[in-house]
């Protein structure tokens, strides 16, 4: 296993309106941090009904108010236009192999400044860029936990102003 020497944190997200609000959150951080600018990759792990589409929808409704964000799992990426970047929302569950991406552009696709939030990254494992930070939402009671892992100093940079 390889060793991450950055940090990771927790929270409790007993509902949804909580994962909106972390949502939002993270969203003006890493709009504040001029370093996030270049490009800002975030994996979300979690099962099936976790709550990364619900998190996602939060996050791009937080740059782009009322936008209409319907879950990519057919079309495997969104793109939202924001007037200072462009944010990627992908949804990998339906890719078969990860060339697919290779296929559909993604080295072309990010190029900064932009924001990608990923889905199911495991499935784009080798193809993707490197994340900055991963998000894994887990069933907790009703709701749900939050553990977060910076991967870079970026990440470590956000995770750090995210307090706890
Ligand atoms: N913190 C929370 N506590 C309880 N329920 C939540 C919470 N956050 C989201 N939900 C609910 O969980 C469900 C999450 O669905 P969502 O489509 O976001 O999952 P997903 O992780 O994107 O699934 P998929 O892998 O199928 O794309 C929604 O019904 C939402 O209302
Ligand atoms: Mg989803």
């Amino acid at each position: 296993m390889i060793h991450n020497p950055y940090s990771s944190k927790k929270w409790p997200l007993p509902d949804e309106s909580r994962t909106a609000l972390f949502a939002q959150t993270l969203a003006k951080l890493c709009e504040t941090l001029e370093a996030a600018t270049p490009g800002l990759v975030v994996y979300l792990q979690g099962d099936l009904g976790a709550g990364k589409t619900s998190f996602s929808r939060a996050f791009i409704q937080t740059f782009l108010p009322g936008q209409r964000v319907k879950s990519p799992t057919y079309t495997l990426v969104e793109t939202y236009a924001t007037p200072v970047f462009t944010l990627y929302h992908f949804d990998l569950y339906r890719l078969c192999e990860a060339e697919e991406l290779e296929y559909i552009g993604i080295r072309d696709l990010l190029v900064p400044p932009f924001m990608a939030l990923i889905e199911w990254p495991s499935k784009g494992q080798g193809v993707l860029p490197k994340a900055d930070l991963i998000m894994s939402l887990t069933r907790l009671g009703e709701g749900r936990e939050l553990s977060l892992q910076a991967c870079s100093e970026l990440g470590e940079a956000l995770l750090d102003k995210l307090g706890s």
